[in-house]
């Protein structure tokens, strides 16, 4: 299509059947919210001029999802009170500065599995509207599209439908693509007389229609495609349906997924070919994993960058770096920023908060590791403690390479222990340990050289 696209997204809804004190567009579905999702497609679609229509809820929250979702040029305005879908467009409308011939692209922003393929499939020019439909097991309470013959007459929303017509299975999708003075010339004339006294934006196809101008229905194939979310059963649907999408789409692309209907993914993850994600496996935020690495089982990794060859399983890595080849869990932690180097081995019962263990680190058993650097290859035994904090203020602990920390030791920071350094078990260090130097006891003394 060569004329001007811009969208209009309806989000400015209440809600009402989620039954939350947070607006349904704020509603999480794999680790964004339904309007992200939305915004995602359009700009899939390429459809770069956006206008949300929002309540006041909703709209401190749309810039950063907009941003989020790699809109940039999107805009927000505040439908109140909700007087219904039509109401909604034509608030959206009067913001709009008329442009002669141009679409305007209408999307339900409860609609957060339509794809970009499917909104440019309706981006037809030669009619007044394209509306999506699709056929959908009854019964259901979408608008039911009323044909006459091959045409669409009408839409007639569930709530005011006759017996025959809720028995129709053709569902109006929510997505709509209008020319706009078209548009503009209908939406003026709605009137709020059905049974949920609102503005329905679906009385326009049969006025339309009358006026004798060309709807065109565009069939979205999959119902699943065009779910619309209302409540949260519908929910848990849309998240089933986009989870088995996102592990499909990494599957292609030559990711061993064990078990896809225990494997929760979010979009925008980049995982490698090669990479295996055992069952029961959330990976989140911005995370990568990178080839040959095995994630889970029971894994959850969120803002992890994990290297080549890496394994984690009963694990979770938070906001963390793994380098290749390193070994995490089973039922280890690592967290805040931390960074495990090359061939790192954190093992059972281990916690890393804010640390930085360099290559060849293992801290295999039973340890919390928080504020620390700890160099090359050194040893941290089981059950060794970092005490990084003193009622007030947390402290760093800084091991040099090759050190060995015997089991228990408890390590009172702040502190230093240098290169080659050993504690020996259950040493309670509140002072620094020189560069090979061996300590034990409680409080830590110093053990003469080895001779020989
Ligand atoms: C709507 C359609 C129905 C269609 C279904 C598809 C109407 C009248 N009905 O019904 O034909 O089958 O979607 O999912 O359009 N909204 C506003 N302002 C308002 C009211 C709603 O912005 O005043 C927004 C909502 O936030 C929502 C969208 O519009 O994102 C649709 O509203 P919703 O109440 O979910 O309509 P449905 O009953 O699903
Ligand atoms: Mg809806």
């Amino acid at each position: 299509m060569n004329v001007r696209v811009r969208a209009v997204v309806l989000a400015a809804g209440k809600g009402t059947r989620m039954r939350s004190s947070r607006p349904k567009v704020l509603h999480d579905l794999c680790g964004r919210p339904l309007l992200w999702h939305v915004l995602r497609a359009l700009r899939d679609a390429e459809i770069a001029e956006v206008v949300v229509v929002t309540n006041a809820e909703v709209l401190p929250h749309v810039e950063a999802i907009a941003r989020d979702a790699g809109h940039a040029a999107t805009y927000a305005v505040l439908q109140e009170p909700q007087l219904g879908t039509g109401h909604a467009v034509q608030i959206a409308l009067a913001h709009l500065e008329a442009s002669g011939k141009a679409r305007v692209l209408v999307l339900n922003g409860d609609l957060p599995l339509v794809q970009a393929e499917l909104i440019g499939r309706t981006l037809l020019d030669e009619c007044a509207l394209a509306l999506v439909t699709a056929r959908m097991p009854l019964p259901s309470s979408y608008g039911r599209v009323v044909r006459e013959g091959e045409r669409v007459a009408r839409i007639v929303e569930a709530q005011d439908a006759t017996g025959d017509e809720l028995a129709l299975d053709e569902m109006n999708a929510g997505l709509y693509s209008f020319d706009e003075p078209k548009l503009r010339n209908t939406i003026a004339e709605l009137r709020p007389d059905n049974a949920q006294r609102e503005y329905y934006l679906t009385d326009t196809i049969g006025a339309l229609v009358r006026a004798g101008e060309r709807v065109l229905p565009v069939d979205a194939g999959d119902h699943r495609s065009v779910l619309g979310v209302n409540d949260r059963v519908e929910l848990a649907a849309a998240a089933t349906a986009l989870r088995r999408r996102l592990c499909e789409q990494h599957m292609r692309a030559g990711v061993t997924i064990a078990d896809p209907a225990t494997t929760y993914l979010e979009p925008d993850l980049e995982l490698a070919a090669d990479v295996t994600v055992h069952p029961n496996t959330s990976i989140g935020g911005r995370s990568r994993v990178g080839p040959h690495s095995e994630i889970g089982p029971n894994a959850r990794l969120r803002n992890a960058r994990i290297g080549e060859h890496a394994v984690v399983t009963d694990s979770i890595v938070v906001d963390s770096v793994l380098g290749d080849f390193v070994l995490v869990g089973p039922w280890a932690h690592v967290r805040g920023k931390s960074t495990i180097g090359t061939g790192g081995r954190i093992g059972n019962f281990v916690e890393v908060k804010k640390a930085d263990l360099a290559a060849g680190v293992k801290a295999a058993h039973l340890s919390y590791i928080g504020d620390a650097n700890v160099g090359e290859r050194s040893n941290i035994g089981a059950g060794t403690i970092t005490c990084n904090y003193d009622g007030t203020q947390k402290h760093r602990t800084t091991i040099g390479k090759d050190a060995f920390i015997g089991s228990n030791s408890s390590l009172v920071a702040p502190l230093k222990i240098g290169d080659r350094a050993a504690t020996g078990a259950g040493t309670v260090v509140i002072r620094d340990v020189a560069q090979g130097e061996r300590v034990v006891g409680n409080p830590a003394r110093v053990l003469p050289e080895k001779t020989g």
